[in-house]
């Protein structure tokens, strides 16, 4: 299904009152935030060697130290403590606790371990994804995602994680974005390992599922009243012209290749029947074996919602697509859209974020919506936004302080929309913040600011924000101005 018709703008005018049970949180990843790259026994991971490849990553910026939250977590947890906070979503390196991508690392273990104690002293929840894209780079040298053994490979990492931690936690996602993991890690290399293979992108994201699949299912027998679940990126994509024939079959194709692709999957144990058309001819033969999708679909009972941007897309008449995306693949740079290269996006007009993302937050309410009714409703999976945020380029004031006001505002609206679509009967139970630290974003390096807290990367130092202040003022009280 592909949303066409324009939507209703978000209603702000009125501030809106979320349930008490309802989480606000935080949100970071390993290798964007915690630094201590080679403390421990840990061993490079994709985004080191990455990083380290000179001009993959802006101004050569790497993770070796980023906020350096592998030193500095009692702090942070501290000050998320006094933001009012009750989630604190974070990543394990994988490449910390199985440096060999085999054997448990017990020291790497620890600090997770004192991570986690420390979150729930200060009454915080953790809540833990095994995969946030930094794959240990012994295991790319294996094939990376492209072969099949990195889904089993994962499956017995994220059981050690249990085994460590699963008194703990209970709130457990797999990966998060398997979509940027397969389609700009081996399709058009923007981010970690650089591959430019289209088949083995396709190959990527069938394994990143797999292996999803198989974790679920192994924890949920250890362990029935875990809450398991994974985190997908949504955008959202409408033709530019509703009237076009190659308009609509742009957004279609889009919307099928980024969203469906995973969403199907998981909740209907099938691959969308017009994208493996759209991508004929580059599936690897034998990839997908019999079972794999069963143990794809394995039930789960959170789909984690990571929502930024939308864009209004055209495209070639739907009659010459597939030449025409045969020969934008011979001739163009390489592309994450596989099967669907000679689809463009249209500007709309609209304010835009650092990073160039046009803000769109009704969106979020109508993405929220669709995911309820064609999802997760029938299959009694509770929605989470795990992600949405901005970078903005903040000023630092003589006096210290940071107005971030264009971040604070688009917060506000996305939360408004958060709270029409569950008005509207989507069950979404929780909003984290990305991210409560400022830190280093992928191939933009420390370029981009998407905090709610500034970090000095000269001092470390962290300062709260405008935005930090009054989010803490909305996890008191639920009351979104
Ligand atoms: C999605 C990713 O999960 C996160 O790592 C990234 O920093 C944000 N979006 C912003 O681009």
């Amino acid at each position: 299904m592909t949303i066409v018709t324009p939507s209703e703008a978000v209603s702000t005018g009125t501030s809106v009152t979320f349930p008490s049970s309802f989480l606000w949180g935080s949100a970071t990843a390993a290798y964007q935030v915690e630094g201590g790259f080679d403390s421990a026994g840990r061993t490079p991971s994709i985004w080191d060697t990455f990083s380290k490849t000179p001009g993959k990553v802006h101004a050569g910026d790497t993770g070796d130290v980023a906020c350096d939250h592998y030193h500095r977590f009692r702090e942070d947890v501290a000050l998320m403590k006094r933001l009012n906070l009750k989630v604190y979503r974070f990543s394990v390196s994988w490449s910390r606790v199985m440096p060999d991508g085999v054997n448990v690392n017990p020291e790497g273990l620890r600090f997770y371990t004192e991570l986690v104690d420390e979150l729930l002293a200060a009454g915080i929840i953790p809540w833990l994804t095994q995969y946030h894209w930094d794959l240990p780079q012994v295991l790319e040298d294996a094939g990376g995602w492209a072969n099949r053994e990195t889904a089993y490979a994962f499956e017995n990492y994220a059981v050690v994680l249990h085994e460590a931690l699963g008194g703990k936690v209970r709130q457990w996602t797999t990966l998060n974005e398997p979509w940027c993991s397969a389609f700009l890690g081996y399709a058009n290399g923007h981010h970690a390992p650089g591959r430019t293979e289209p088949s083995a992108a396709l190959a990527a994201a069938h394994h990143l599922l797999l292996g999803h699949g198989l974790a679920v299912r192994s924890l949920r027998e250890r362990d029935p009243e875990l809450e398991l679940g994974l985190t997908l990126n949504f955008t959202d994509y409408r033709p530019a012209d509703p009237s076009s024939p190659g308009d609509v079959d742009a957004a279609r194709r889009l919307d099928g290749s980024f969203n469906r692709f995973f969403a199907d999957p998981i909740f209907r144990g099938a691959y969308p029947q017009d994208v493996l058309e759209d991508q004929a001819g580059l599936w690897p033969e034998d990839l997908v074996r019999d079972g794999d999708l069963e143990a794809i679909s394995t039930p789960i009972n959170v789909l984690g919602v990571n929502f930024y941007t939308g864009e209004l897309l055209t495209g070639a008449d739907p009659a010459e697509a597939s030449d025409a995306a045969a020969t934008a693949r011979a001739e163009g740079e390489p592309n994450p859209n596989v099967g669907s290269e000679h689809v463009s996006s249209v500007r709309r007009g609209l304010p835009q974020t650092a990073m160039g993302w046009e803000v769109y937050p009704q969106a979020l309410r109508d993405l929220l919506l669709r995911l309820h009714t064609d999802y997760t409703s029938e299959a009694q999976v509770a929605l989470y936004v795990t992600e949405n945020g901005a970078a903005y380029d903040d000023v630092v004031e003589p006096d210290g302080s940071i107005r971030d006001t264009e971040r604070q505002d688009y917060i506000r609206q996305h939360l408004h929309a958060v709270h029409e679509a569950m008005d509207s009967g989507a069950d979404v139970r929780g909003y984290f913040v990305w991210s409560l630290l400022d830190n280093f974003e992928w191939a933009f390096g420390y370029a981009k600011r998407f905090g709610i807290v500034r970090v000095d990367y000269q001092t470390l130092e962290r300062t709260p924000k405008a935005s930090a202040h009054w989010y803490a003022h909305i996890a008191r009280t639920g009351v979104v101005d």
